[in-house]
């Protein structure tokens, strides 16, 4: 049974999708806790109401970004972890959290990377006539919103959409392609290779 710790910020509607996949596919895994760095986020909520750990690790009552960091270890090895879910986590990690789990954590961000890294990432491809968009589930290394790519979703961007409706529409992708490469690592069926990630399969790694 492998242990998924998640990390949040925020309303958790990623964490809810993976949390609901693993129980009605009933993956070799269970979501052990939840922790977000701040404390009034939906994902709490969430994890609460279905009987999974909490915890806060709030941001601004640490000294400095590596305070944070090694808070947020020992809070996160204290449920010994097989994989870590960064699931709408918006705080950047240091290189020797991210050096910790390397390997066995993951991300999603809502662009077709390695095109938008950052915030704002709707608004951006908006701005730069992106005739498609979408969000990217990869493999977290020191460098921000990069890493080996697990899955990608791909979507049309529409004439009159503004950043709600292609956040919505990206949004929905992001609930299936999350859940599905949650479920290809805990059952072992990624490996990266030469930084590419092979799914051993054969599955399409992309949604279109
Ligand atoms: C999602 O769109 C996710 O891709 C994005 O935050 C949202 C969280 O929604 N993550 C990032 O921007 C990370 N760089 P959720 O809390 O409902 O899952």
């Amino acid at each position: 049974m492998k242990r998924i710790v998640a990390l949040v910020s925020g309303r958790g509607s990623n964490l809810q999708a993976i949390h609901q996949a693993c129980l009605q596919q009933a993956w070799p895994a269970a979501v052990v806790a939840v922790v977000s760095n701040r404390p009034g986020a939906g994902a709490l909520d969430y994890a609460a109401q279905h009987g999974i750990a909490t915890a806060v690790v709030d941001h601004r009552s640490q000294p400095s970004r590596e305070a944070f960091d090694d808070a947020l270890a020992q809070v996160v090895d204290a449920h010994a972890p097989d994989l870590l879910v960064l699931a709408g986590f918006m705080r950047i990690l240091g290189a020797s959290f991210v050096q910790r789990y390397q390997g066995r954590m993951l991300n999603i961000h809502p662009s077709l990377l390695p095109a938008f890294p950052g915030l704002h990432t709707h608004r951006r491809a908006l701005e730069a006539g992106c005739q498609a968009a979408g969000a990217t589930v990869h493999f977290v290394t020191p460098e921000l919103d990069h890493g080996p790519i697990v899955m990608q979703s791909v979507v049309p961007v529409r004439p009159g959409d503004d950043e709600d409706s292609l956040a919505a529409r990206v949004l929905a992708t992001e609930h299936s392609i999350y859940p599905l490469a949650v479920r290809w690592f805990v059952e072992g069926k990624l490996q990266i290779e030469q930084g590419r990630v092979r799914q051993t399969d054969g599955a399409s790694q992309v949604l279109i």
